[in-house]
């Protein structure tokens, strides 16, 4: 994967400055504790111009995120909207990749997080096709990972915490050095719960699975814009602990992700999932999901917010 590009300005505490100068002390908090909630979110170019997918739902989870850590915000949610907005804005890209960030700052080192602020920042950069241009239509080769999700009452997964993401660099290091994209790792019951920066659905006969929020999975904005788009469609979708064996002999599997979108699984430890390429329910959803984002199909939700 090539670096990403730098963007010429990002929101740092209420003002717009220059992205060299957005840097932090080495002794903030969040560098040796991990004390940072974010969020991923994408900018999409329509014909009316440039659209963020799902920014209250994105802007929402991260408070949520920020309330499991007691982290209190200085802004309000629309306040927040406010900043990702004139953030992207003010960067004149036509697509890009927003990165939310609140994180304990510089104050006092030590466990306790309480008496350091809380910095908030908004990055964006072009990005392209997270695992790769061609996955999108020929699927990737996953792994069932070695490594477990969080356990329950340990790290909350609804959080969407920097912390949680060395688990999913475990998953992920682990996956690319056996040589496959992507890592899905199971819960500490041993059922499935999601990639190391995906959630991912099955379809079996017709019906489109995806593990419940309490197999430790996040509560993806994808998932749920998927899950509808289904819906939309007719499809039965259902929440289910999902066994580790029903991966191989599902007809479908795929991710999704901001970063992913709606990304197929053709192989999973070297078992060809259905027949091995993209199947039909995968390419329906993926064609609805890319038509709402690329602003060619009704915003009957209001998904979509103008920049
Ligand atoms: C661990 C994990 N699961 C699931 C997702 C998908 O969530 P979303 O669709 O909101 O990007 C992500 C991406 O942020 C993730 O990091």
């Amino acid at each position: 994967m090539s670096p990403f590009s730098e963007s010429s300005l990002v929101w740092k505490n209420g003002q717009l400055i220059p992205w060299k100068d957005a840097t932090i002390h080495l002794a903030s908090h969040v560098v040796h504790y991990g004390s940072c909630l974010f969020e991923g979110l994408r900018a999409y170019e329509t014909p009316k111009g440039t659209a963020i997918f799902r920014l209250k739902e994105h802007t929402r989870r991260l408070y949520n995120s920020c309330k499991i850590y007691r982290m209190e915000v200085p802004y309000t949610q629309d306040e927040f909207n406010k900043a990702v907005v004139d953030c992207v804005r003010a960067n004149k890209l036509p697509a890009c990749y927003i990165r939310p960030i609140i994180y304990r700052g510089y104050s006092m080192l030590g466990v306790n997080p309480f008496p350091n602020p809380v910095d908030c920042a908004v990055m964006v950069w072009e990005w392209g096709k997270y695992l790769g241009p061609e996955a999108l239509e020929s699927g990737i080769d996953a792994c069932v990972s070695s490594w477990s999700r969080m356990a329950p009452n340990t790290f909350p997964a609804l959080a969407k915490a920097g912390a949680n993401y060395m688990n999913s660099q475990l998953i992920k290091m682990e996956a690319l050095l056996d040589g496959y994209e992507e890592g899905i790792a199971l819960n500490i019951r041993g059922h499935v719960s999601e990639g190391s920066g995906e959630n991912i659905f099955l379809v079996i006969d017709g019906t489109v699975l995806t593990p419940p929020l309490s197999s430790s999975v996040l509560p993806g904005i994808t998932r749920d814009s998927v899950m509808a788009l289904f819906r939309d469609m007719g499809v039965r979708v259902v929440e289910e602990t999902i066994p580790r064996e029903m991966l191989y002999v599902a007809d479908e599997v795929f991710f999704t992700g901001s970063a992913a979108e709606v990304t197929p699984i053709r192989s999973i430890d070297k078992i060809t999932i259905g027949s091995g390429k993209r199947g039909p329910l995968t390419e329906k959803v993926q064609k609805a999901f890319f038509e709402v984002i690329d602003g060619k199909r009704a915003d009957t939700r209001g998904w979509l917010t103008f920049v």
